[in-house]
């Protein structure tokens, strides 16, 4: 990366508009440790950082120094490491350290690392004395440009990912580019998978723009990263601004989805990264719109193209077309034991439709090893 890169000041906001609920995504260099970023937190007496055993030694010290201006203590609790934690057994190591602490309702939690982290915490303080603050501190580029925002928390079950969880609001969302220098390859890609996601449910610009600079966005390069991460938070805030609890267009944002959790669950959390099997997930789904005849195989080439440039599969894993239909259907979008998929009726635009199992087997069959 250019030296000068490193060095340049970057600096967005991005508003989260909901009513009373709103609040401001800030992206850019510097942010971690700088007392200023935190001055929008609310002052309280006990402030309780969660993370995890890789983020801790990294990032959670030069959080706590500097939030040590809003709260007269801060406690730090260390989660284990990985999707296949994020259950009740971890949730409750949160209200442990809380009811340990003494801390009051007024209490901030600050969820510092990824996904995995924000979602949990995220639900301890929609839970903890009926509901706390919470800041958001992603760590990871999927949770920059996805998780963080827009308060969807929760925990998986093992009959099924994310099922138990609330719509709960964070008061900020810093998102600090230093922090994604730090993040091992495969994670990288696995967040590039979210960006590109924006592109076909949403904005085809975005993905003229990413094309043209997958490479900057590879080497992590700040400017590049800041126009990522900042695009992405736009469109998500548009999207939950109009639809917060997902009574309809929030849906489109789980495009990948309906297969990516089939994947997941199927083979185990943690196997698969989340934001790989969204990315297969991403192909098999753009391959059902493809047969229902809204997009073209041209198209869908172009765009898994750069799925495989980012460093993701895609071709999914031989569950077998029975498993994947068997695990689809404990998605949340399921209605009456239908399963709903987001496909795109035309690039750019996203849609929910059920699909008739025949055309299911077929893109599963195609897209996937044999069983
Ligand atoms: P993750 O939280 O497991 O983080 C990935 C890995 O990177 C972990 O090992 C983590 O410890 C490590 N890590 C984090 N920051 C690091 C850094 N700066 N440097 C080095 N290592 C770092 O995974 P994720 O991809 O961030 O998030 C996936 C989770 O997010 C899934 O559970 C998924 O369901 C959830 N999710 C939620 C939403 C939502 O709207 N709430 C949206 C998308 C995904
Ligand atoms: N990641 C999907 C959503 O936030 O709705």
């Amino acid at each position: 990366m250019p030296a000068a890169d490193r060095t340049a000041p970057v600096f967005h906001q991005v508003p989260i508009e909901l009513g009373d609920r709103s609040y401001p995504i800030n992206i850019g260099t510097g942010l971690l440790g700088d007392a200023s970023t935190w001055t929008q937190v609310p002052r309280a007496a006990q402030g309780l950082i969660v993370t995890n055993t890789t983020v801790a030694p990294l990032y959670a010290a030069v959080l706590e120094r500097a939030i040590e201006v809003r709260h007269d203590q801060v406690h730090v609790v260390v989660l284990p490491d990985g999707e296949a934690h994020k259950n009740w057994q971890t949730l409750n190591l949160i209200f442990d350290a809380l009811l340990q602490h003494g801390c009051d309702r007024k209490t901030v939690l600050y969820a510092l690392g990824g996904g995995v982290v924000g979602d949990m915490t995220g639900f301890a303080a929609a839970s903890y004395m009926r509901g706390v603050p919470f800041v958001q501190v992603p760590t990871t580029l999927l949770a920059q440009v996805d998780s963080s925002v827009g308060g969807k928390t929760g925990i998986n079950h093992p009959l099924g990912k994310n099922m138990i969880g609330a719509f709960y609001q964070p008061r900020l969302v810093v998102c600090d580019l230093d922090t994604l220098q730090t993040l091992p390859v495969r994670e990288f890609s696995a967040g590039l998978g979210e960006v590109i996601k924006y592109g076909p449910i949403a904005d085809t610009d975005l993905l003229d723009w990413i094309e043209a600079n997958m490479g900057r966005l590879v080497r992590r390069e700040t400017a590049a990263l800041a126009h990522a991460v900042r695009r992405s938070c736009e469109i998500k805030a548009c999207v939950v601004g109009q639809d917060e609890r997902e009574s309809g267009l929030r849906a489109i944002l789980n495009f990948g989805h309906t297969f990516g959790h089939a994947i997941e669950a199927g083979l185990g959390y943690g196997e698969w990264l989340h934001g790989e099997a969204v990315g297969c997930g991403m192909v098999m789904a753009m391959q059902l719109s493809q047969r229902l005849g809204l997009v073209d195989g041209a198209w869908v080439e172009r765009v898994t193209a750069l799925l495989r440039q980012a460093g993701l599969p895609t071709v999914g894993p031989g569950l077998g077309a029975d498993r994947y239909l068997e695990l689809m259907r404990v998605d949340k979008k399921a209605e009456a034991g239908q399963i709903r998929f987001v496909v795109i009726d035309r690039p750019g635009s996203a849609t929910v439709r059920t699909v008739p199992d025949t055309l299911v087997r077929e893109v599963i069959d195609s897209c996937c090893r044999p069983a």
